[in-house]
């Protein structure tokens, strides 16, 4: 860490964010499908580098980072760690210390969906599992509400109205404000939708992944249905987690997502992926950008798309990933395509 940086980090133990955030934000908004709420174009998600084993003042500066640069949401689910639980607990810490009285300038989501405790009642889409996690997510960040309640896979051992129903009791009882799904297939969100609508939910989103390498919503109708049914798609891991930056360009750097986690294999390395990055490169060259700005311009490209969550270990690649330009020309798109599908 050089001498700025760590200079950076003490004095953010004491500092409140920019004053000129909104004046000087890099970041613009777009509204959550046909709802009010307008969402940053990009949010910051701590899947990642937020757990009990990674260093707590480069969260804050992240924190920091984000927020002053128009980065107003922050994406986190009960089992965000390792361990589960903690990156809601590093975040609620960084909420109190630094950010009391800036609560309602920020949109706080979190989730429940995959296994959080033993036994049958730790997992799933049943009332049990749900109500208890958003209890305890509620603790653990020191909030008496988040913004944003996602069901975070689909269950199929839960009947959707089940689910639905209790997502919609959890507004009902404050504890939410909206709510949204994540990972479900386009028939699964068109039964949500529908139990949705009979109990007029504030439902808003259907977080996804979505990047240039995964086409998997375009193939599967999810995107178009979007816009006909009036909600939001939440882009997760729109770089790929990282293939679509330079960070693997030179080897496998020690510090990096494919060195510390299991969900980023070395496999994917391949001669064709680097030929493929490669001339996506020149793409992005060729608009002026870098390879992370052309991959979340990309994903920004279309309307259905209300926001897109960015993971980093750093705040310097927030800040090298925030020059969003979302206009392409056709040619463009289709040497994108080729370049992918190739
Ligand atoms: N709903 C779901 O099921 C689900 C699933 C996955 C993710 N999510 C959400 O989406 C968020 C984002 O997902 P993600 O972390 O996979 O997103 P991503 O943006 O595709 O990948 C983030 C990683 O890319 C690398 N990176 C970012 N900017 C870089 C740059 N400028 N240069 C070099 N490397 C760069 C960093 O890797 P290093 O750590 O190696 O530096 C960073 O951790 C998560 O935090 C989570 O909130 C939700």
């Amino acid at each position: 860490m050089d001498e700025t940086t760590f200079k950076r980090l003490i004095e953010n133990k004491t500092r409140k964010p920019d004053p000129m955030r909104y004046k000087n934000a890099a970041v613009k908004y777009r509204r959550a499908g046909n709802s009010g709420l307008k969402l940053p174009e990009l949010a910051l998600g701590l899947w990642h580098n937020f757990g009990s084993f990674d260093n707590f003042e480069i969260m804050r500066d992240m924190v920091f980072t984000a927020f002053d640069s128009g980065i107003t949401m922050f994406d986190i689910a009960n089992n965000y760690g390792p361990r589960g639980g903690t990156a809601e607990e590093n975040f609620g810490r960084i909420l109190r210390e630094s950010f009391a009285g800036y609560r309602d300038e920020m949109i706080i989501t979190t989730k429940a969906g995959f296994p959080m405790w033993r036994g049958p009642y730790g997992t799933g889409g049943n009332r049990k599992y749900l109500t208890a996690s958003l209890d305890a997510s509620l603790q653990r960040l020191g909030l008496d509400y988040v913004d944003i309640f996602y069901h975070h896979r689909p269950d199929p051992e839960t009947p959707i109205e089940e689910t639905c129903y209790m997502l919609h009791q959890l507004v009902e009882r404050g504890k939410t404000l909206y709510v949204g799904i994540s990972n479900y297939n386009r028939e699964q969100t068109e039964a949500a939708v529908k139990v949705f609508r009979e109990l007029k939910t504030p439902f808003i989103l259907n977080q996804v992944c979505y990047n240039m390498l995964d086409r998997t919503i375009e193939e599967n109708g999810l995107k178009a249905l979007a816009e006909e049914a009036g909600f939001g798609i939440v882009v997760y891991s729109p770089l790929a987690q990282g293939l679509l930056t330079e960070r693997y360009t030179h080897g496998i750097p020690e510090d990096s997502r494919m060195r510390k986690s299991w969900t980023l294999k070395e496999e994917r390395l391949t001669p064709a992926f680097f030929e493929k990055l490669s001339k996506l490169r020149d793409i992005a060259a060729a608009r002026g950008q870098t390879l992370p700005e052309l991959a979340l311009s990309w994903t920004l490209k279309d309307k259905a798309v209300s926001s897109v969550i960015i993971g980093a270990s750093s705040s310097e690649q927030i800040l090298e990933n925030i020059k969003i330009n979302p206009d392409f020309t056709a040619e463009e798109l289709t040497a994108i395509d080729g370049i992918c599908n190739s």
